[in-house]
Parts: structure tokens; sequence; C-alpha cells
């Protein structure tokens, strides 16, 4: 495991974006998957960036939803599919047929289904570039997830609903998600983690010292021979501690 911490959120998502520039260059036609919420956005922008400066092509890559809020979809505010869409796809000019994320408003078991064939099909997940949530979940593996899960429907936690009203626009009684599972996550080529703020640090701390602790989802992902964390400094203080 590769423990990047920097001063700010600002320059942890630009060593981040760097980082994965840097694997776009070299690995053109991979598969790239996104969390999406508030920790990637300045990674993503950062990428846009690099992209218009000509340094890399993200057409070149191909593009696989992590997971989504069952019942949404691209109209709703706050679906992982609008976050992506408006933050991403459409600004860095990602082709359709580069894309398969999940519709939150269709049958969650054709879904998954589909996006787990998608990646198959384009060779196999290359990178996942994960967020953690405030309990503990890496796309909505809630904690006791199996390791065995490659993705489908999942009942959420209270605390995944209460957080996630943060992204709405208004009130919604959502019960479910649809995820890749911890078994595709920890097939990927590369895994990155990606935590910022203070109220991040016991959780990331957990998780990184913790090792295949189902209470601990990403814990799974620390015996991973691939696996890149950035944090920055105030996600990291519990871990110096
Ligand atoms: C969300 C998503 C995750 C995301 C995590 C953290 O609910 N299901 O994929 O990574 O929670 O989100 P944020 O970056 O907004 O803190």
């Amino acid at each position: 495991m590769n423990i990047v911490v920097k001063e700010s959120y600002e320059e942890m998502s630009s060593a981040c974006a760097e980082y994965i520039g840097e694997y776009i260059k070299a690995n053109s036609g991979k598969v790239l998957c996104f969390a999406a919420g508030d920790t990637p956005l300045g990674i993503l922008q950062n990428l846009i960036k690099m992209q218009e400066k000509g340094e890399i092509n993200l057409a070149s890559m191909y593009y696989a939803g992590l997971d989504e809020w069952v019942e949404l979809g691209y109209e709703d505010k706050g679906s992982c599919k609008q976050f992506m869409e408006d933050n991403f796809y459409t600004p860095a000019k990602i082709p359709v047929e580069n894309i398969r994320v999940f519709d939150g408003k269709a049958n969650p078991d054709e879904e998954t289904k589909a996006v787990l064939e998608f990646i198959k099909n384009k060779g196999g997940l290359g990178m996942a570039v994960l967020g953690i949530g405030m309990n503990g979940h890496i796309g909505f593996n809630e904690p006791g997830t199996s390791v065995d899960f490659a993705g489908g429907k999942i009942l959420l936690s209270e605390s995944s609903v209460t957080v996630g009203q943060k992204y709405f626009n208004k009130k919604y009684n959502l019960k479910y998600g649809v995820t890749l599972g911890i078994k595709t996550l920890v097939e990927s080529e590369k895994v990155v983690l990606i935590a910022n703020g203070e109220k991040k640090a016991d959780i990331v701390a957990n998780s990184l010292k913790e090792k295949e602790n189902p209470a601990f989802p990403a814990s799974y992902l620390t015996t991973h021979s691939d696996y890149h964390v950035f944090l920055d400094n105030a996600a990291y203080f519990k871990i110096k501690s």
C-alpha cells in the first residue's frame, strides 16, 4: 500500500489526477471506474484541464459506473449518473459507447449484469478510483458485505441514506443502492482510494489499519498489491497518532 498525503484538498486532487493521468497515457483502452461524490470532484476537474492542455486523451479510455441510488436517474439531482455526466463525461467529451454506468431507474440485477459484462468485454477493470463513506462503505458495499459479492442491489445503511441527503435537492425515501461488489473492486489491476477532511479521519485510519475486516469494507483493499491512497492532512491525522 502506497499512501500519499498532501496539505490540502486541492493539492491532493492535483497529485491524484497526475497519477491517474500517467496511467491513462500508458494504458489506452483500459477501463476506469470513478466514484461520484464530493471527494473526486477536484480530480475530475484536474483531468479535464490536463486534456485541454493536450497532455492526455480521456476518450482513449472506457468508463464503468461504480454505484447508484436505486430509483434515481439522470434527471434526479444527486444521482451518480448525473454527477458523472455533468462533471466529467460531457465536459471531457467521452463518446457514449465508451461509458456504461448504472441506471438507478432500471432493474438493478440487469444493470449489474450489463455493467459487469461491459467491464469483462473491455478486458477487466484497469483502475478503480474509490471514495469512502462515513461508515466505511466503498461504492455501496456497506459494512458487513461479503468479499465474494461481485455486485448488485444492496440495502443501504441508515448512515448512507442520511449522509446522502447532501447530494439531493429534495427528500427521498431511498432504501437500496446498486454497486460493483468488493470482489470486482479487488480484482481491479490498480485501486486508488481518496479521502479528505477531518470527518473522514477515523474511518480512514480504521480502514487502513485493519486487514480484511467486514466492519470496514475498504480494509479488503489493504492486501491488494497495487493499492494507492491519496489523503489530505486532515483525513490522515488519526493514522499518525
Ligand atoms: C457515496 C457513494 C460512494 C462515495 C462515498 C463518499 O454515498 N456511494 O461511492 O465514494 O459515498 O462520498 P463523498 O466523496 O461525497 O464523501
